[in-house]
């Protein structure tokens, strides 16, 4: 790894052993990209700066061959001779938006500086990265901007944000901000974006690039399960395996817009960020304003590569505190078992079964405070229900530390309903447009998280009851969206900073509970994955993937959220049948064969099942607390799609290849259909694999494959709608 500054040609190379990253300085003075992709040997690359078009609009009167217009830009401005979408606006005290920055000094350094107050990936020890911090100055006004870039020795990722410095003496507005920008020479690319809705979270949609615009983005407060700032460029011929892709990955968990502009010569302009729409930030002199991270990752071997990359470097460079690459504790939930209709009693019969199946956590959800028998009430009111639980949750916990397990319980910290007592005593704590009618949400409103009595309020609450119960995870939910984000009794000048000033509050509260309980395992969740995105991971390495239970929906969820999400992050528990989502019954083993790729857990009733069940859930439980370092840690493999295939197959193989876990499953029951076979991938070619009473060479699996619809290893062949199998496969 190393940057190399070209100081005769004004270049700066980042590279480690698989990427190069290059920027120059062009003849305006402005940083333009000239290369990214694969590792390439270092030299002067100043002929990649356009010099010999026929300029429409001249961007020098010195030089008419030289122009915005068709170069390549790293942080682009809008309004001169370039008019495509650019990565920031400043709005100055006379009313123009023309900025034009030029280069000032820069910085190469070691590591990778921490960003204020926001999530980040981070480095252990300073070899492990180098930063370029790179000085830009708009000569008529005075702003700086500084230009962040970070390489990564271990991985094929750079790190960028921007940090935007008022040493001028007018006030200025920033009224967009991109984390990042990339143009790049051609647009031979196909989008993949990650969409869906409550329940049906992370679904790929695939759209080949061309003239025009490709935008995702949130309006929503939360990243969304609509939409996910996370999204592939890949090449047209590149799939799982082979080709080649990068993927941009914002860090931040509030609105967000990820965008592609193809433009009239077919250059390409990706850019992600804080999402310019209700986003306005005024700037005095003085101050400054950091923008998010966002990741550009890079593969030249496929898709697969590309999550494998990601998902590494969140569980170990993203992930922080106790829990990162712990193996995660077997949790029972009671969320779908009692909905809020629970006493201590029942809780603690739900709990007993769960220990006697060997369950290391159990969650108290919703419904344990204030008068919350239903969603409608109490809200905001974080004070224990005696009614259902008369020794509180400290009596709840002691008990359930006495069975031995851990207790976890449920908070929405950002909420309130409006029949609640603390809405009663202060309306003027949540979000709402003056003299305007509001939107609930699930009965519910949101929260001014941006007032400091807001954010005290509930940092007491949650201290007080995290530390006297002594509890051992969180479940951090958010369950409506954002409308009427007007914070009560700010100025107009101040309401465009609400949506991020709320993210921030939200960020500063999780920081300041990890700070006090290190050891607390957090869960984050938002209606299911509505928040599962790179900047939650910060500050809970586990998110809930979605509301939606049902097995084989799961299998799409899952599958989908691995494109940019690690197994270890993805909160999946075996449930009741029928199905509460979709009426659908899956047979219990089907249910833990998609759990146990995920964190593996139980959200229902343990003594509603046959005899015949609750035995397999004690399987169930042995195989996850001997396999579950595996599957949180090794590298996953996608190797059937659930949304192309009636099959679903993925796999797991630890780092050193001596073992892997292989799944598959089948949708609908096939008659007389042509046989299955599935080639495994990652294994080491010479070494001799067992599974079950077969035994395979590593080649002989990777080539000839296994074949899924008999019965590999001398496994039961599947039969059914919605059955699975799992094969463990041993070097040796
Ligand atoms: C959300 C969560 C569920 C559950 C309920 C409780 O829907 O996603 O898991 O916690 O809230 O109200």
């Amino acid at each position: 790894m190393d940057i190399i500054y070209n100081e005769g040609a004004k270049q700066f190379h980042l590279c480690n052993e698989k990427i190069s990253y290059i920027l120059g300085i062009m003849p305006n003075g402005e940083p333009g990209q000239l290369y990214f992709g694969k590792r390439v040997a270092d030299k002067d690359y100043s002929y990649l700066i356009n010099k010999d078009f026929r300029a429409m609009m001249v961007g020098m009167p010195e030089d008419e061959s030289f122009s915005l217009e068709f170069n390549r830009r790293e942080y682009p401005s809008f309004g001169t001779s370039d008019l495509r979408l650019p990565a920031y606006e400043l709005i100055y005290e006379n009313g123009s938006h023309v900025s034009a920055f030029t280069y000032l000094s820069h910085e190469i350094s070691k590591g990778k500086p921490k960003l204020h107050e926001l999530p980040a990936v981070y480095t252990e020890d300073d070899d492990e990265a180098m930063t370029l911090s790179l000085k830009l100055k708009d000569e008529l006004t005075g702003m700086e901007l500084k230009l962040l870039y970070t390489i990564l020795r271990d991985y094929p990722v750079i790190a960028r944000s921007v940090l935007f410095e008022n040493k001028g003496s007018e006030q200025v507005s920033l009224e967009r901000c991109m984390s990042l920008s990339l143009d790049l020479p051609d647009h031979d690319y196909v989008w993949m974006q990650f969409s869906g809705a409550w329940a049906r979270e992370k679904t790929p949609i695939e759209k080949k690039l061309d003239s025009g615009i490709t935008a995702i983005g949130s309006l929503r407060g939360h990243s969304s399960a609509n939409q996910n700032p996370f999204v592939i460029f890949k090449r047209p011929n590149t799939d799982e395996f082979q080709g080649e892709a990068f993927a941009t990955a914002l860090v931040y968990s509030g609105n967000f817009l990820t965008q592609a502009e193809v433009d009239t010569y077919g250059t390409l302009r990706v850019m992600t960020g804080i999402h310019p729409d209700r986003f306005s930030w005024e700037l005095a002199p003085d101050e400054s304003f950091q923008t998010p991270e966002a990741l550009l990752v890079w593969s030249g071997d496929g898709l697969n590569d590309l999550s494998q990359s990601l998902h590494r470097l969140y569980r170990k460079r993203l992930c922080r505190g106790a829990w990162k690459e712990k193996e995660r504790p077997i949790l029972l939930n009671n969320w779908e078992a009692t909905l809020m209709d629970f006493t201590e009693e029942s809780v603690l019969k739900i709990a007993k079964k769960g220990q006697e199946a060997g369950v290391e956590l159990f969650v108290l959800d919703d419904g344990w405070f204030g008068k919350r028998d239903d969603d409608f009430a109490g809200l905001g009111d974080w004070y224990v229900n005696t009614d259902k639980l008369p020794e509180g949750i400290t009596g709840l916990a002691e008990k359930i530390h006495g069975m031995g397990m851990k207790f976890g319980l449920w908070f929405e910290p950002e909420m309130v309903n409006p029949d609640s007592d603390l809405y009663r005593a202060n309306p003027d704590w949540v979000l709402a447009a003056p003299g305007r009618e509001r939107s609930l949400g699930r009965h519910q409103m949101v929260l001014d998280m941006t007032k400091e009595e807001v954010q005290e309020y509930l940092y007491e609450r949650m201290h007080a009851i995290i530390s006297e119960a002594k509890i051992d995870y969180v479940k951090w939910d958010m369950n409506r969206t954002i409308s009427e984000c007007f914070s009560q009794g700010r100025p107009a000048s101040e309401q465009g900073k609400t949506y991020h000033r709320y993210i921030l509050a939200v960020y500063r509260l999780y920081e300041r509970l990890i700070a006090d309980f290190p050891e607390l395992l957090f869960e984050s969740c938002a209606s299911g994955g509505s928040r599962l995105d790179a900047g939650m991971l910060y500050y809970a390495p586990q998110a809930w993937g979605s509301d939606d239970t049902d097995a084989v929906e799961r299998l799409k969820i899952q599958y989908g959220t691995s494109y940019g999400y690690p197994i270890s992050s993805i909160g999946a528990h075996v449930s009741e049948c029928p199905n509460q989502q979709t009426g659908r019954t899956t047979s219990i083993d089907t249910r833990g064969n998609v759990s146990f790729f995920g964190t593996g857990g139980y959200e229902l009733d343990l003594n509603k099942l046959s005899d015949g069940e609750f035995e397999e859930v004690k399987k169930q439980i042995e195989f996850l607390k001997k396999h579950r370092g595996l599957i949180q840690s090794g590298n996953f493999y996608r190797l059937l799609s659930p949304f192309k295939d009636n099959y679903c197959a993925w796999m797991v193989v630890s780092e050193d290849k001596s073992e892997a876990i292989f799944a598959y499953y089948r949708v609908l029951a096939e008659v007389n259909a042509g046989r299955r076979r599935v080639k495994l991938m990652g294994l080491d070619p010479d070494a001799k694999y067992t599974a079950g009473e077969g035994s395979f060479y590593g080649s002989e699996l990777m080539n000839i494959g296994l074949e899924i619809s008999a019965a590999p290893g001398n496994l039961e062949p599947l039969t059914g709608d919605f059955d699975s199998r799992i094969v463990v496969l041993r070097k040796g």
